[in-house]
């Protein structure tokens, strides 16, 4: 089924907040933001501006009614700065004015002042200062002392990796409307409408049945929505709320890369030990987290940073620290992969360092580690329907290695300037929300008197094509044409207190919620059939295309038919659902669990071309077999596996987040931040799709696919660092990402 929304989008009718119409009145909001990255606030003199002509209103953390507070996990973040700052771009004031011209053109008049404090922006000068966020956490696996005691070969080192800007095409945006009662009304492109109702319930200080949240689509959120759509919407609140007028805030690009968070950067500290047949025995790592100048989601993300370290391996000996680090930048936040990525970057490069250490490919490595049936994660739970092996077998052969390590050996014996690098990746991912209590969603169906249907759901829609499989679930349990059934907004007062869509488990919390409500319809609906055709066994009545089968015969009645019917008989046509995760717990204080409904795995192998002359290169093939249990929606699926794949390249290529010492973004605009495009990305790109089918608790047995194929990318990383050490062997220990090409070339040159 093709994407519900593939004709809105083509024809540029999709509708984003910024598009929609203007009420009268509207009022247009323009934040002030801090100028420096961390001080105490000595003075801010918003008089003059609210004299200015078209000017309507100047809101400080003064004029807050409820609380000044939008921290999501600890309370650490003001919506609007009180007494000090603790980043650039830290949200200070907001103007409501006739234009947003006007609004942006008075933010200048704003008088501020500030006593500067002193600004850390290195997650290790955080750490050592004792600036650090919730507490340092473990997770261990076995007995380190005599792990260690049985390696024969041990090696040490550091791998650090970058921040990511979300770039999401819709920039932060909020849309509110103040309804009678002190009530509100708002459109904000969010992940979380949940996270919003009760952010602006809290600052507003009003009970949350007053807060009203609906969510069309987003024009991306890669994670940057979950959380961070949360202050926007709640200062368009404020304003509407203390105003009395429409207010609208839509952030521009420059002030969105500006004041939101990203991924967080890492560096850490690896050992990592082998026995003489490369099994890895022990490992340990030691993450920093960059996590910023507040909490966000910065601890959840640590938590999966953990679950993720030791990737698609066994492991038997682990023990896995990590701090999150509160330094002056904005706060980090989610980003597809959730703190996943970065641990898997570290396994795979103290992986790399002992290949390069034993002169043999880190694929050897790599392959007799991989995960087995029955093998134990550092948190306690064991592998069920386990595809590591499978994946990476496959892909040797389907995409015939052995000819390919003899093509790129050939190529790089013949050629100088020009060396090929060779990469595996294999993936696993755990899917689930690690905090067990977000694990439940809600659906509701209508069946309207002419047999239409609407379906409203807690999933949130933002180009991951969750929307189209809601519509696919519904249409299947009532054996309706797709077109039977319209996909409603997401909206807090049809499907209360949702969990964000993120973890990758929008379409299976809310896809089982949907069939819980569909089954119950169709029950109801069956059971009148069987009463008005006094049929024996409710098993004999069925519905196929749109009609009703009693005993394997067409009736007369068809879908519209027996809707009416049913509709006078008084049966009710409406519904509710609700899923919670079966089986899944994990207990924070041991570290111990069965975090995940089920795990994702997949191999990539890529191939790239490195031009050592001028250190620029090309990848030339990323070869995928990936687990997709049993895909539901096979161009979906694939176009998850290609976008975050290629996000996931971009992620250690060529995006290179830069602030300076002062916490001052220097990667501020698309000039300055390089994101891949047609150009850059591979020039082949293969998805082989294997297809399981072990008992899972994925929707339809279609495991979810939004985060996993970031973490392919990683395999760029290491494909490039392949190539540049045969141009120049002493070119090792390179785990520094993202590999520019100015940090390709300087390594090519070495010594
Ligand atoms: N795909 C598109 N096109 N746009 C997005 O913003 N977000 C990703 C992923 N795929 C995203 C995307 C992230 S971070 C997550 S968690 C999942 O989609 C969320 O959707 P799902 O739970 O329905 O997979
Ligand atoms: N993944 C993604 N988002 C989340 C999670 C998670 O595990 N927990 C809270 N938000
Ligand atoms: Mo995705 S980072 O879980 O929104």
């Amino acid at each position: 089924m093709k994407n519900i929304d593939s004709y809105t989008h083509t024809r540029g009718e999709s509708i984003y907040v910024d598009d929609l119409p203007i009420l009268g009145g509207t009022l247009f909001a323009a934040i002030f933001d801090s100028p420096i990255a961390h001080g105490k606030i000595t003075k801010l003199d918003v008089a003059q501006t609210r004299l200015l002509a078209g000017v309507k209103h100047v809101i400080t953390h003064e004029n807050i009614p409820g609380e000044n507070q939008i921290g999501g996990i600890f309370p650490d973040e003001p919506a609007l700065a009180d007494d000090a700052v603790h980043f650039r771009g830290q949200p200070v004031a907001i103007v409501l004015a006739t234009s947003k011209k006007i609004a942006h053109e008075a933010l200048k008049t704003i008088v501020f002042e500030a006593d500067p404090l002193p600004i850390i922006v290195d997650p290790r000068v955080a750490a050592a200062a004792g600036e650090i966020i919730g507490s340092v956490r473990t997770f261990k696996l076995g007995d380190m002392a005599k792990g260690w005691k049985e390696c024969a070969h041990i090696y040490e080192g550091q791998a650090d990796c970058n921040g990511q800007e979300h770039l999401y095409i819709e920039g932060q945006g909020a849309y509110a409307f103040p309804v009678e009662n002190d009530c509100i009304r708002i459109v904000s492109s969010t992940q979380g409408p949940t996270q919003v109702q009760r952010g602006i319930a809290r600052v507003l200080g009003v009970p949350m049945h007053k807060v009203e949240v609906d969510v069309r689509r987003l024009g991306g959120g890669f994670g940057g929505k979950e959380d961070q759509a949360t202050p926007f919407a709640v200062l368009a609140a404020l304003g509407a709320y203390l105003s009395k007028k429409p207010v609208k805030l839509v952030l521009d690009r420059d002030e969105d890369m500006r004041m939101t968070g990203k991924r967080h950067p890492y560096t850490a500290d690896f050992k990592i030990g082998l026995d003489e047949n490369y099994k890895i025995i022990a490992y340990e790592a030691d993450f920093f987290q960059n996590a910023g100048a507040a909490a966000d989601l910065s601890p959840a993300v640590l938590e999966r940073t953990l679950f993720h370290a030791t990737n698609a391996y066994f492991v038997p000996n682990t023990c896995l620290t990590a701090t999150s680090c509160r330094t002056n930048l904005p706060p980090n936040t989610a980003f597809r992969g959730f703190g996943g990525p970065q641990g898997k970057y570290v396994i795979e490069s103290a992986i790399t360092m002992a290949a390069e250490a034993l002169a043999i490919d880190r694929a050897v490595i790599q392959k007799v580690n991989l995960l087995k049936e029955g093998d134990e994660f550092p948190y306690g739970q064991i592998t069920e329907g386990c595809e590591a092996e499978k994946t990476w077998h496959q892909a040797e052969v389907d995409y015939e290695i052995e000819a390919t390590r003899k093509r790129v050996a050939a190529f790089n014996a013949s050629h100088k300037n020009l060396k090929k690098g060779l990469a595996f990746m294999p993936i696993c991912f755990g899917i689930s929300f690690t905090n067990t209590p977000m694990n439940h969603a809600r659906a509701l169906v209508h069946i309207y008197q002419d047999g239409s249907v609407g379906v409203s759901t807690g999933a949130v829609e933002m180009g991951q094509g969750v929307n189209t499989k809601m519509v696919q679930i519904a249409a299947q349990n009532f054996a309706l044409a797709p077109e039977k059934i319209k996909l409603e907004t997401t909206n807090t007062t049809r499907v209360a207190n949702t969990s964000p869509t993120a973890a990758s488990a929008g379409a299976d919390l809310n896809g089982q919620a949907l069939q819980i409500a569909c089954a119950a319809i169709l029950l109801r609906l069956r059971t009148f059939v069987q009463k008005e055709f006094k049929v024996a066994h409710l098993e004999a009545v069925n519905l196929h295309n749109e009609w009703v089968y009693v005993d394997g015969e067409k009736t007369d009645w068809s879908w519209e038919t027996l809707v009416t019917n049913a509709f006078v008989a008084r049966i009710q046509l409406s519904e509710k659902g609700h899923y919670a995760t079966p089986r899944v717990n994990f207990d924070k204080t041991t570290g111990k669990g069965h975090p995940f409904a089920y795990h994702v795995y997949g191999t990539s192998i890529t191939e790239v071309t490195v031009d050592c002359v001028r250190g620029i290169y090309e990848f030339d093939a990323v070869n995928i077999v990936h687990d997709f249990g049993q895909s539901m929606n096979k161009g979906i699926d694939r176009g998850q596996v290609e976008g975050g794949l290629v996000q996931g390249m971009g992620w250690v290529t060529m995006e290179d987040l830069r602030y300076n010492e002062e916490g001052r973004l220097l990667s501020s605009a698309l000039s300055t931040y390089k994101v891949p495009d047609i150009f850059s990305v591979p020039k082949e790109i293969n998805v082989k799709f294997l297809e399981t089918n072990h008992s899972n608790l994925a929707i339809l047995k279609s495991k979810a696919v939004g985060e996993p194929p970031l973490m392919y990318g990683i395999g760029a990383h290491f494909a490039i660092t392949d190539a540049i050490k045969a141009f120049n062997p002493k070119a090792i220990g390179l785990f520094e990402s993202p590999m520019t090409h100015e940090r390709v070339l300087m390594a090519l040159y070495k010594d």
